[in-house]
């Protein structure tokens, strides 16, 4: 296994360009398999996720190829596997997996999909996902570790699908694409508004699909009887240009972060100036500098639009070495907190109370070994040691590779002094 070493306090300078987002490919290639026509899916980052989900579209009979940032989506000739059946072997390994649910119950009026594991930042239920498919009519059955759906005709309904931490992600996008081949009209309540949900619904409707709301609380879809191929090109990755945001501050620098959606980044942009950060916005890009001693800020992650859960490590990261008390809560997830250790072990003097990390900023960190237990977590640690003096190697980098595409080129490009050795 490989481990990532980076030789820190380099003010990094320059421009880089986000790739497309995972978490919006992800349920979109999901959705390639309501239908039988060709679909062309495009800005699709090489990651370990995406390659996964393509494996996993073609255990379930079709051809998938990521070519050069392109995936091209055919229905194969070859049925001999029952084609809703999608296998514990890669769904344990991406919990994202779970999302082909709805549309294998949508189009063969069954699926048999293995239960996600948890992780280390939760145990990850799936309640809501199944509470909205059999809203839709659906039976549910598991056995051995599997979930297993049958419905002759899915029929619309009205689902609430707010849990006891807000709304879900992939459970929104599980059921709308559940709903788009039900008979009639289906209404989610407590929807999820993540911008990965509206580029979901975009390519449903380039689809034929009938969808009204998506991106708010509430999503209506009308049932149409069959869907066709489409092409579309993902929306870029908000995560990825928050992350790229916080390298220029935690190394003092000046960063434009292009190819990006601003208007996606409102409470990552609010946080930032409130800590005193520049940031200069244009249509696609932002311009990131440090300018002047950053303030401490708090912070609760809650579903968009407010502060991502995605973006809290690296957040703690910048919040480290600012002078000052801040406290950031995680309310999506309360254990995610595996990098507080990691970055203790930096210099960082962080102290967990259940659902908040109160961090209290030192001066500088300091280089070390360090291992990453989450994609998010390795992003944060990956920013800790291009601020920290000394050299910081972080192993298990194979969490990184899921969710960011070259990432070290990227950062090379902008100064950095980092690069891979073998464990
Ligand atoms: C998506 O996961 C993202 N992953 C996650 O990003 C992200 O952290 C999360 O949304 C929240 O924004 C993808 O899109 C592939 P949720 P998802 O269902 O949909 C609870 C990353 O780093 N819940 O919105 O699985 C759940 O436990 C990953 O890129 C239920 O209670 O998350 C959590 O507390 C990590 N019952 C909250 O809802 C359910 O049936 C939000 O989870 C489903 C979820």
């Amino acid at each position: 296994m490989d481990k990532l070493v980076i030789d820190g306090g380099v003010r990094l300078k320059g421009d880089v360009r986000v790739s497309g987002s995972k978490n919006s490919v992800l349920p979109i290639l999901a959705a390639t398999l309501l239908t039988d026509e060709p679909c062309v899916v495009r800005n699709v980052p090489g990651l370990r996720d995406t390659n996964t989900m393509v494996k996993i579209l073609r255990s379930l009979g079709k051809n998938a190829e990521l070519n050069k940032g392109v995936v091209s989506v055919v229905s194969s000739k070859n049925n001999s596997l029952p084609r809703w059946v999608a296998d514990y072997k890669l769904v344990s390994t991406m919990r994202a997996s779970f999302c082909v649910l709805g549309p294998l119950l949508g189009r063969f009026g069954e699926a048999r999909v293995s239960l996600p594991g948890g992780c280390v930042i939760g145990i990850r239920p799936v309640d809501l996902h199944l509470k909205g498919i059999k809203a839709l009519g659906a039976a549910i059955s598991m056995d051995s570790g599997y979930v297993y759906a049958k419905a002759k005709q899915l029929k619309g309904s009205h689902v609430y699908l707010g849990g006891v931490y807000g709304s879900s992600v992939l459970a929104t996008g599980n059921v709308m694409m559940a709903a788009v081949l039900a008979k009639g009209k289906t209404v989610i309540e407590s929807a999820a508004c993540e911008p990965e949900v509206e580029d979901l619904a975009d390519f449903l409707i380039k689809m034929g699909a009938k969808i009204r709301g998506h991106g708010t609380p509430v999503i209506e879809v009308e049932g149409v009887k069959r869907l066709r191929g489409a092409e579309h090109s993902v929306i870029p990755d908000r995560i990825e240009a928050g992350t790229f945001m916080i390298a220029a501050l935690v190394t003092r620098g000046d960063i434009t972060i292009k190819n990006m959606v601003p208007r996606h980044m409102g409470a990552l942009v609010d946080k930032l100036e409130e800590a005193g950060a520049s940031l200069v916005k244009s249509a696609d890009s932002m311009r990131v500098c440090y300018k002047k001693q950053l303030k401490p800020v708090n912070v609760s992650t809650l579903p968009y639009p407010g502060f991502p859960t995605d973006m809290q490590a690296q957040l703690m990261s910048l919040m480290s070495i600012t002078p000052g008390i801040s406290i950031i809560t995680e309310k999506i997830y309360p254990d995610r907190f595996m990098h507080v250790a990691e970055l203790n072990r930096m210099g960082a003097l962080i102290q967990r109370e259940g659902p908040h990390a109160i961090v209290s900023g030192v001066k500088k960190l300091s280089g070390a070994p360090v291992m990453a237990s989450d994609l998010r977590a390795s992003a944060c640690l990956v920013l800790a040691g291009l601020a920290a003096s000394g050299k910081t190697s972080i192993s298990r980098i194979y969490h990184l590779e899921r969710g960011y595409e070259n990432i070290e080129r990227k950062l090379e490009g902008l100064g950095a002094k980092i690069w891979r050795e073998k464990e």
